[in-house]
């Protein structure tokens, strides 16, 4: 079978997935860039211990000179003066336009790094090296780079600065999420769930019945996940590269899932937000009719045999969700909108939902 494989207005990005796949990083940079002389390895501070060697040695065995900087994946850390630093030492090991900087790491140091590679001389090649499983099937795929910044208000602006940049391209080695925290690891799940709903259908019951290989993090279910996974976000970017249009549909679930996590911030990750989005969005896929054979009860059960929450925390109430939406104020010029389901696999954008839509998706997580 074909690699999973963006193709970009400015060439095609190969996705290389295989336990062990760190060990093929020198060849893959080799062929991918074949003018690259050195490397800029952004090592993720986590993963340093375990992956960074493997990757190292791969890189000198292929004749590369490595030169390597670690950062630390913190959404503070994720900021301007990161990238400085980065082009400092891209600066201080002779990086040239021909050359290749490497993020080996989640997304937080594959935002950061790529951004950096985006910018330095006007944009560097870049290679992807995710360790989450959330960095493997989403935020390594696509070309978003970028970085957060202090709003004058205080507080972070998610992802306030960035570029497209596409990387040359990405190799996923699902040995690497051996060592990834339990929670990390059940955040990748939700978004590889939510790319299930959105393209794959039997993919969704695949995952159902795997749900206890994967939780072990078994070697031939997590080769088939990521590659299925990342092959559905592939294509969504092939055919919308920039979001003008389709891409949006990759948010299925994050209206929802923004709102509990602006209540509930500290409390609750992004893919555990994304799990209960999810659920919310499928109640109201059938609320709104577009979907009315859209059961969220047994999505409810696929989620909890990942160990994903599916009940919103007692605390939270429906009315603050709904203002934390933005949807108890009037729509202006239309600008409220859902990403639903017509049905298993067929996503859609639904503007100005009904109040009654939003309060059913409430209910069926429990707010
Ligand atoms: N560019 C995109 O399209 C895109 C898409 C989705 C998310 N994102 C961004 O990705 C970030 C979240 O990324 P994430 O979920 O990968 O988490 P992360 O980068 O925050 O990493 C989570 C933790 O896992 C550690 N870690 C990473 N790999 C490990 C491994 N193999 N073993 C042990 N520890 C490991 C990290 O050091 C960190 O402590 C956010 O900043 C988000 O904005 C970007």
């Amino acid at each position: 079978m074909s690699l999973p494989t963006v193709r970009g207005a400015r060439g095609d990005c190969p996705i290389h997935v295989g336990w062990g796949a760190l060990a093929r990083l020198g060849a893959v940079v080799r062929e991918s860039v074949p003018g690259c002389r050195r490397v800029m390895l952004v090592v993720d501070a986590g993963v340093q211990a375990n992956w960074a060697g493997p990757a190292r040695a791969s890189l000198v065995s292929a004749g590369v000179a490595v030169a390597e900087s670690v950062m630390q994946a913190t959404e503070e850390a994720k900021a301007m003066p990161a990238v400085e630093r980065l082009w400092q030492a891209m600066l201080a090991a002779g990086l040239q336009r021909s050359d290749v900087v490497l993020a080996l790491g989640g997304g937080i140091v594959g935002d950061t790094a790529g951004f950096a590679a985006a910018t330095f001389l006007r944009g560097v090649h870049l290679v992807m090296a995710p360790t989450t499983l959330l960095a493997m099937v989403d935020a390594s795929i696509g070309g978003k780079t970028g970085v957060n910044l202090p709003l004058p208000g205080g507080g972070l602006g998610k992802n306030m600065a960035g570029v497209f940049h596409q990387p040359a391209a990405v190799v996923s080695d699902p040995q690497a999420l051996t060592t990834l925290d339990p929670r990390d690891f059940r955040c990748g799940l939700a978004e590889c769930v939510k790319h299930a709903l959105l393209a794959d259908p039997e993919l969704l019951v695949w995952i159902e019945r795997n749900a206890a290989a994967l939780m072990a993090r078994e070697r031939e279910p997590m080769e088939h996940l990521v590659i299925r996974s990342s092959r559905i976000k592939a294509e969504v970017v092939s055919r919308d590269e920039f979001e003008r249009g389709e891409r949006a549909h990759l948010n299925l679930g994050h209206t929802f899932g923004h709102a509990l996590e602006s209540l509930l911030h500290r409390d609750l990750r992004h893919g555990e937000a994304v799990s209960l989005g999810l659920v919310a969005a499928v109640e109201a896929s059938r609320a709104a009719g577009w979907w009315p054979q859209a059961d969220p009860a047994a999505l409810s059960r696929t989620l909890e045999a990942l160990g994903l929450p599916v009940r919103v925390p007692g605390s939270v109430h429906r009315v603050d969700l709904i203002r934390a939406m933005g949807f108890d104020k009037k729509a202006e010029g239309g600008r409220q909108r859902l990403v639903l389901l017509k049905g298993p696999g067929a996503p859609g954008v639904l503007p100005d939902p009904d109040p009654r839509v939003v309060e059913a998706a409430w209910a069926a997580v429990g707010a």
